[in-house]
């Protein structure tokens, strides 16, 4: 079976993959619809595990502050430990100027979490929720403060009532996996929707006596995850990369704004690897967008079976990330390796994206997500310097953007031994 669906595979691949779209969209979905975002614990295949979250994270560019938050469910297949199985509730917090960073998670069972219309979500009688007002406008809200539910915090934030209450815009969002999903759900790997990875924000977070007011210069990032296994493989290079980088404008049309992020996989059906890299370019005041995808399988190395390659606007070229600098974290939940430089490039034939992040330790929470039978780290860091140079090639090679920021996002999340 595996030998025939192979060189299907590999025909397909040489023969219809010269541009290596076909049969898929050139593009995802921009700003996608709230159908996309829908809380699909009901489509779950009830012998394996499943997971989904809903992310947000804030950055008030006046403050110069980072909030992040989320909600998640976590269940288990019909066999499987039921230890894990429940709804969680994240804050983290990143605020470089006070050398603050901190976490802190609540757990709530699974039957404390309803919804309806395809992401109204309310979790212990609307203590957490979200609210899709529009397709493009959205409510969430969410205070974490009850001690008998505290599952896991760092930098002594047990003790601090956080609150949330924030109305949401949509500025800029996409969805690259719309013609991929199926293909993911037979895996059951991981699916990334940035739904509104630029949005506007208002509203206040509240966090111990300090009371945050977001300022009109703020915007959030708002994104879901959903899939059954975490990415693993034999050593580090199996992971996930999340990259956020976002240039304000003087009105927010003018925003520059882009995402992406990348995974690597071992042991499917078919490969032995498979990787996957998505990302939405918004190059607002330069009237220009991209979305890259590329999907690849490894039978045997070095060369892969490309079966997704993408650009909106062009040919797609390169996508590729690279990792160095590791530097050896340590925390109460044991040690990993996180490479705090990264290099992103990518690249059609018309438009080119290199970013360059430079981190520090002090940047990172440990983020967790629960599986059925293990705990998948997820490094985040916000703050992160990065230069970001992009150019057009459309007969010239021309510079549109070079510069560097200090307010970038990145994750690096593997899966490693969790002491909890
Ligand atoms: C959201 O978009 C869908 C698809 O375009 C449309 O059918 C629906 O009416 C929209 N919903 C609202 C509340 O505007
Ligand atoms: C937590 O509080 C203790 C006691 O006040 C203090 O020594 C420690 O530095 C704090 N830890 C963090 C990470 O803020
Ligand atoms: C896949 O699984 C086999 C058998 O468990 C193992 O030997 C091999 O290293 C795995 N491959 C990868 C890339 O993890
Ligand atoms: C993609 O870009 C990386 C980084 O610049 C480079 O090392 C690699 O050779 C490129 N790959 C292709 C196929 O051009
Ligand atoms: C990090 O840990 C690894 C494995 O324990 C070790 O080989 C390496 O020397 C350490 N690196 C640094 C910079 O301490
Ligand atoms: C490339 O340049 C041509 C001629 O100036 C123009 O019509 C076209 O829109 C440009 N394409 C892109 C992707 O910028």
């Amino acid at each position: 079976m595996k030998f025939f669906l192979i060189i299907f595979l590999v025909i397909f691949s040489v023969t219809f993959c010269q541009t290596k779209d076909w049969p898929f969209a050139n593009d995802g979905i921009f700003n996608p619809p709230t159908y996309y975002e829908r809380l699909r614990l009901s489509e779950a295949v009830s012998t394996r595990p499943f997971y989904q979250w809903y992310y947000y994270a804030v950055s008030d560019y006046d403050l110069g502050v980072e909030f992040a938050m989320s909600i998640g469910v976590s269940k288990s297949s019909e066999s499987g430990s039921k230890k894990n199985e429940g709804v969680y509730i994240m804050f983290c917090l990143v605020d470089p100027k006070n050398d603050k960073t901190f976490e802190k998670f609540e757990k709530y069972p699974l039957d404390d979490l309803s919804f309806s219309h395809d992401f109204d979500i309310s979790v212990d009688n609307q203590k957490f929720g979200i609210h899709p007002i529009t397709n493009n406008s959205y409510k969430i809200w969410g205070t974490l403060n009850d001690p008998q539910h505290i599952w896991y915090s760092t930098g002594n934030s047990s003790d601090l009532d956080i609150s949330w209450s924030l109305n949401i815009q949509r500025i800029y969002g996409w969805y690259g996996q719309q013609d991929i999903e199926s293909l993911a759900y037979i895996w059951g790997i991981i699916d990334w929707n940035t739904y509104s990875h630029d949005s506007l924000v208002s509203g206040v977070v509240t966090i111990g006596s300090k009371q945050y007011t977001l300022s009109p210069n703020s915007r959030i990032y708002c994104d879901m995850n959903w899939g059954d296994y975490f990415p693993v493989g034999p050593t580090k290079e199996f992971a996930w990369g999340w990259y956020k980088v976002l240039l304000p404008g003087k009105t927010p049309a003018e925003d520059v704004s882009i995402i992406a992020g990348s995974g690597v996989t071992s042991n499917l059906t078919l490969f032995d690897t498979m990787g996957g890299y998505f990302a939405d370019v918004e190059l607002g005041k330069l009237g220009k967008r991209e979305g890259y995808r590329l999907a690849e399988g490894w039978v045997t190395t070095p060369d892969p079976i490309v079966l997704l390659a993408t650009a909106s606007n062009g040919v797609f070229k390169n996508f590729s990330v690279e990792r160095t600098n590791w530097f050896n974290y340590s925390d109460d939940l044991g040690q990993a390796q996180i490479p705090l430089t990264q290099y992103v490039y990518i690249a059609s034939d018309t438009l080119q994206v290199s970013m360059t992040f430079q981190s520090t330790p002090e940047l990172y929470n440990r983020l967790l997500f629960p599986q059925e039978d293990y705990i998948f780290s997820d490094f985040e860091a916000f703050g992160v310097t990065c230069h970001i140079v992009i150019t057009s090639t459309n007969g010239t090679t021309k510079t549109l953007i070079d510069e560097v920021i200090d307010d970038a996002g990145l994750e690096f999340g593997y899966k490693i031994p969790v002491h909890f």
